[in-house]
């Protein structure tokens, strides 16, 4: 067995579990969540890496390995783990950057450092950084076993919840936005860029992915900030009231004008206008909106005396607009007019490592507007969140932790059993009961079929009748549903949007 460089074996006995470990991605979820916690080594030197996990596992924990800090990070994004055990020295990187990334997404996390001779300087700073604890090279491998399975025993606070907001609010927030995935990067890269200027800006996303917050990010980053914000949703104001609210108009204009109003054009003037749901004005109040653009002036309805109105635009939609300008639905011209800079916003789904850093602020937030002391998320109950798809994206995730500390009581730490119930369902389906399953067997397709016939009408329903709006909701595109409800043979008595 002999002595590794870094590494001196404690009371051990090797032999028993010698095969390589399990892929912790495949089966750290389940073996976590039914008791068995999860630990991310990183070191860079193999054997040492090695040794630390067999002993580990020995100990029963699952654990996985990473070389480097970029593995550690991309690990990190994907899988809430209990427990990290971090090198100081990495080729690619300093561990306690990765400890202080680690801990900033995961305050739950407990965060191990090991360190070699003569670093002690670097066991102090790895301990005031929120480390439960470090060792020196060499050490007992027990040792690392016993200071982890008492770290994670003790169900405690960490106290630095104050220090955590400060990291929260230096490292991964432009304005309120917060994020750490590569499209987020991307995204607030853009919008430093974006905001100073007075280009018009087209911002697409799902519902709930933060496009009214993105707008008004955008006007605060802006040399506007100190002038009106000024939103219009154009699916929210009857089409015939719509022209007014936007344009404004003279007294006696229309019937029940009985004063002059000013409208939001006219408001937004020297800051910023909104307009949320773009693709829902109609096409002759998106003419008019055009006009604005173009010539820069409004008209009230009423007069024929232009105004110059120096008003930023910023546009919102949850449509597919270009969509929309193949099938006649929006115009064209407008599109290109509004589609200056494009922002996209993708799903929470697709960036799921930007969730434990949006929950954690989200339990601060919901605590401090409660008057509750400081909360925590229990890793489980991230691997929870981390898990599921979140079909109303970032509000959808703020509810539910709404949920997990109201249900949460006096406990300060939010486990998984406080999330809501649509949660704990693997397939994030709640209403979903399977067909019967008699001793004699089924035909799978034919349930199967019917199974997806089932969800396609139920979502077609909620939709009103909406193929495009079904599709978003069923993740699909709107050509794979037409083609699906050709093959099951659905007649359409839906409408073909
Ligand atoms: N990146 C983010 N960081 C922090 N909070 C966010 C982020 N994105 C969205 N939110 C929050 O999520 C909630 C929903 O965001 P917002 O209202 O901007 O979404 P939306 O795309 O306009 O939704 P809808 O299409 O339903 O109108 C808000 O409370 C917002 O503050
Ligand atoms: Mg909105």
């Amino acid at each position: 067995m002999g002595t590794l460089p870094g590494v001196s074996i404690g009371t051990r006995e090797l032999g028993m579990n010698a095969g390589p470990c399990p892929p912790p991605e495949e089966s750290s979820v389940s073996l976590s969540d039914m008791g068995q916690p999860t630990v991310l080594v990183v070191e860079d030197e193999t054997e040492s890496r090695q040794m630390i996990v067999k002993s580990l596992e020995e100990a029963g924990f699952a654990a996985a390995e990473a070389p480097t800090a970029a593995d550690a990070l991309s690990r990190l994004d994907g899988y809430a783990y209990d427990a990290l055990v971090v090198a100081v020295q990495l080729p690619d990187g300093d561990g306690l950057d990765l400890l202080d990334s680690a801990l900033s997404r995961y305050p739950d996390m407990r965060c191990v450092v090991t360190t070699g001779f003569g670093s002690i300087d670097h066991a102090v700073r790895a301990l005031k950084r929120g480390a439960v604890d470090f060792l020196i090279k060499p050490f007992q491998l027990i040792q690392l076993v016993q200071i982890l399975k008492t770290a994670l025993s003790e169900r405690r606070l960490r106290s630095e919840n104050a220090e955590l907001r400060a990291r929260l609010n230096e490292k991964f927030r432009f304005g309120g936005l917060i994020g750490n995935s590569p499209s987020m990067k991307r995204l607030i890269t853009t919008l430093e860029l974006v905001s100073p200027m007075n280009s018009t800006v087209l911002i697409q996303g799902e519902t709930g992915t933060g496009k009214e917050l993105v707008a008004r990010t955008i006007h605060h980053n802006s040399p506007r900030r100190d002038q009106p914000f000024v939103a219009f949703n154009a699916a929210a104001i009857p089409e015939g009231l719509a022209e007014a609210e936007l344009f404004g108009h003279v007294k006696g204009a229309f019937t029940g004008a009985i004063s002059s109003r000013i409208g939001r054009f006219e408001a937004a003037d020297k800051g910023t206008l909104f307009i949320d749901e773009v693709s829902s004005m109609s096409l002759s109040l998106q003419a008019k909106l055009l006009r604005a653009l173009q010539e820069r002036e409004v008209e009230r309805i009423g007069t024929s005396k232009p105004m110059k109105i120096n008003a930023r635009v910023i546009a919102a939609t949850n449509d597919d607009l270009q969509a929309m300008v193949r099938e006649g639905k929006f115009r064209e011209d407008l599109y290109y007019r509004l589609n200056v800079v494009r922002v996209v916003l993708p799903p929470l789904r697709e960036r799921r490592e930007d969730i434990p850093l949006l929950a954690q602020h989200f339990v601060q937030e919901s605590c401090a507007s409660n008057g509750l002391p400081p909360k925590i998320l229990s890793q489980g109950a991230l691997r929870l969140l981390m898990n599921y798809d979140w079909p109303g994206n970032i509000r959808h995730l703020q509810n539910a932790i709404e949920h997990g500390v109201t249900m949460s009581g006096d406990s300060r730490e939010i486990l998984p059993e406080a999330l809501p119930d649509e949660l704990h369902s693997p397939t994030g389906l709640t209403a979903l009961t399977l067909p019967p399953t008699p001793d004699e067997g089924i035909n799978f397709t034919s349930t199967m079929t019917q199974v997806e016939r089932e969800l396609i009408l139920r979502y077609l329903a909620k939709a009103k009748g909406n193929k495009r709006q079904a599709a978003r909701l069923l993740n699909l595109s709107r050509t794979t549903l037409i083609d699906k409800l050709n093959r099951l043979g659905v007649t359409d008595t839906f409408s073909a949007a």
